[in-house]
C-alpha cells in the first residue's frame, strides 16, 4: 500500500482506530501526527478491547512499526501508563516503538490550566476541552516556552524545568489554582524519563529512510477536520493541525512523498464539546442514534451530541485535505430509522449557503437544508459485499458519494474488525 495519511472528516470520533486497525495489515509502519491523550481510538479484536490515546494502534499488530511523531504533545506518564498496559497483555514494544525527541511535553501545570480556563470561562465562552492540557501544551509550543521530549533526557532538564515552573505557577495563582511543586514533577518526570528513554529517537530520518526503502506508512489522524486549528469552527476547535497537511508537519516526511488520503466519515454526525453543530437533533432521535451508536466518548466518556450527516462539512473536508476515497462507519446504527435525513447545505439569513462558513457566530445560525431517503430496516452487520446491502442502503451511500464528489471504498457496521468492507475498487 502506498504512503497514506487516515483522517477524520467530521469532529473526531468517527471510529478511525478501527479503520486503521484493518489498513495497518497493509503498512510497515504507522504514524501519529498531531495531538496527545485527548484522542481515543477504540480497537476491538476478538472478545479483547482496547483503548489507545498516544500509542498508534499499529502496535497492536505484531512487526509493524510505530511512530509518535514530533507534532504530537506527549504528556510522559499517560504515555507510560498506556505503554506498561500494552506490554502487560503480552504485546511486545521493544525495537518498534519511536518517540519524536522533538515532540513537546505535556506538563502538569498544562492541565490545571486548562482545567481553570474551562472553569473560569464565562457561559458560552467554554471549548469543553478534554481537559488533558493540549491547549496550554501547544500554547508554550507557539510561544516557544515549550519542553520536548529530548529536553527530558538532557542534564539540563532539572533546571529548564525550574524556570518553567516558577512563570507558570504565576500564571496559576493569577487563575486561582494551586501552584505546582518543581522537585515533585521532576521526581515522577525522571521515572518517565527512564522508562521512556529507550523509545526516544530522531524520527525524521528513521520515516525517511522508511520512505526511501518503499517501506508503505499509514498516518493516523486524530480528531477531525472541523476541530482542526486552523480550518475548524474556531474557537471551539483543538489546538493541532488534524487535517491531511498535519501528516507532513507533524512527522518530517514531506509532501510529495504522501500518496493517498482516506477520510473517514460515520453515516451520521457527532460531537463532543461546545461549539456549532448545524445538523444536531436535539429531541428523541438524537438520543435515539445516540443509544444505538453507544456515543460517549472514549477520553472522557461524556455523551456525544448526535444529528445528521452534513454534506457541507463532507464536501469541505474533502477539499482541504483532498480525500481520495471516504471509509463510512456505523452505517448500522441507522439500521431501525424509518427515514433518514441528509444536510446539503445550509440557509442563513434566508440565504443559501454551500460552503462551511468562517466565521462561527454564522455557522451558529446556519439551518440546514436537508434531503429525506428511507431506511432500510435491516440489519447490514453481516454485510459481506456492496451489491448484497439492502437497496435504500446502497442509494443512500450512493447518495452521499455525489453530494461530496468522493467515492466509497470502506464500509464499516460494526465494532468488530470482521464487520468491516474493504470493496475492490470504490463505489461512487
Ligand atoms: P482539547 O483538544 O482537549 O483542547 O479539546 C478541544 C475540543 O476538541 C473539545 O471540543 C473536545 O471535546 C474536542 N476533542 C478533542 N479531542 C477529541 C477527540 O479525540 N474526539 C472528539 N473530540 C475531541
Amino acid at each position: 500500500m502506498a504512503n497514506t495519511v487516515l483522517i477524520g472528516a467530521q469532529w473526531g470520533d468517527e471510529g478511525k482506530g478501527k479503520i486503521i486497525d484493518v489498513m495497518t495489515e497493509k503498512v510497515d509502519w504507522v504514524v501519529r501526527y498531531q495531538g496527545g491523550n485527548n484522542a481515543g481510538h477504540t480497537v476491538e479484536i476478538g472478545t479483547e478491547k482496547y483503548v489507545l490515546h498516544l500509542v498508534p494502534s499499529g502496535i497492536l499488530h505484531d512487526e509493524k512499526r510505530c511512530v509518535i511523531g514530533h507534532g504530537v504533545v506527549v504528556d510522559p506518564m499517560a504515555l507510560v501508563e498506556e505503554l506498561e498496559g500494552v506490554t502487560q497483555r503480552g504485546i511486545s514494544i521493544a525495537g518498534r516503538f519511536f518517540i519524536s525527541d522533538r515532540a513537546h511535553l505535556v506538563m502538569p501545570y498544562h492541565r490545571t490550566i486548562d482545567e481553570y480556563r474551562e472553569k473560569k470561562a464565562s457561559s458560552g465562552n467554554t471549548i469543553g476541552t478534554t481537559k488533558r492540557g493540549i491547549g496550554p501544551a501547544y500554547g508554550d509550543k507557539a510561544s516557544r516556552t515549550g519542553l520536548r521530549m529530548g529536553d527530558l533526557l538532557d542534564p539540563e532538564f532539572p533546571d529548564l524545568l525550574r524556570k518553567r515552573v516558577e512563570i507558570n505557577n504565576k500564571i496559576l495563582t493569577a487563575l486561582g489554582a494551586k501552584p505546582v511543586d518543581a522537585e515533585e514533577i521532576l521526581s515522577t518526570y525522571q521515572r518517565a524519563a527512564d522508562y521512556l528513554k529507550p523509545f526516544i529517537a530522531d524520527t525524521i530520518p528513521l520515516l525517511n529512510q522508511a520512505v526511501r526503502a518503499g517501506e508503505p506508512i499509514l498516518f493516523e489522524g486524530a480528531q477531525g477536520t472541523m476541530l482542526d486549528i486552523d480550518y475548524g469552527t474556531y474557537p471551539f476547535v483543538t489546538s493541532s493541525s488534524a487535517t491531511a497537511g498535519g501528516a507532513c508537519t507533524g512527522s518530517g516526511v514531506p509532501p510529495h512523498r504522501i500518496d493517498r488520503v482516506i477520510g473517514v466519515v460515520k453515516a451520521y454526525s457527532t460531537r463532543v464539546g461546545e461549539g456549532p453543530f448545524p445538523t444536531e437533533l436535539t429531541d428523541a432521535m438524537g438520543e435515539r442514534i445516540r443509544t444505538a451508536g453507544a456515543e460517549f466518548g472514549a477520553t472522557t466518556g461524556r455523551p456525544r451530541r448526535c444529528g445528521w450527516f452534513d454534506a457541507v462539512v463532507a464536501r469541505y473536508s474533502a477539499m482541504i485535505n483532498g480525500i481520495d476515497v471516504w471509509a463510512i462507519t456505523k452505517l448500522d446504527v441507522l439500521d431501525e430509522l424509518e427515514t433518514i435525513r441528509i444536510g446539503v447545505a445550509y440557509e442563513v439569513d434566508g440565504q443559501r449557503v454551500d460552503q462551511v462558513p468562517a466565521n462561527v457566530r454564522v455557522l451558529e445560525k446556519c439551518q440546514p437544508i436537508y434531503e429525506e431517503m428511507p431506511g432500510w430496516g435491516c440489519s447490514t452487520r453481516e454485510t459481506k459485499s456492496f451489491d448484497s446491502l439492502p437497496a435504500n442502503a446502497q442509494a443512500y451511500i450512493l447518495r452521499l458519494t455525489e453530494l461530496t464528489g468522493v467515492p466509497v471504498e470502506i464500509l464499516s457496521f460494526g465494532p468488530a474488525r470482521e464487520s468491516t468492507l474493504v470493496l475492490e475498487s470504490p463505489v461512487g
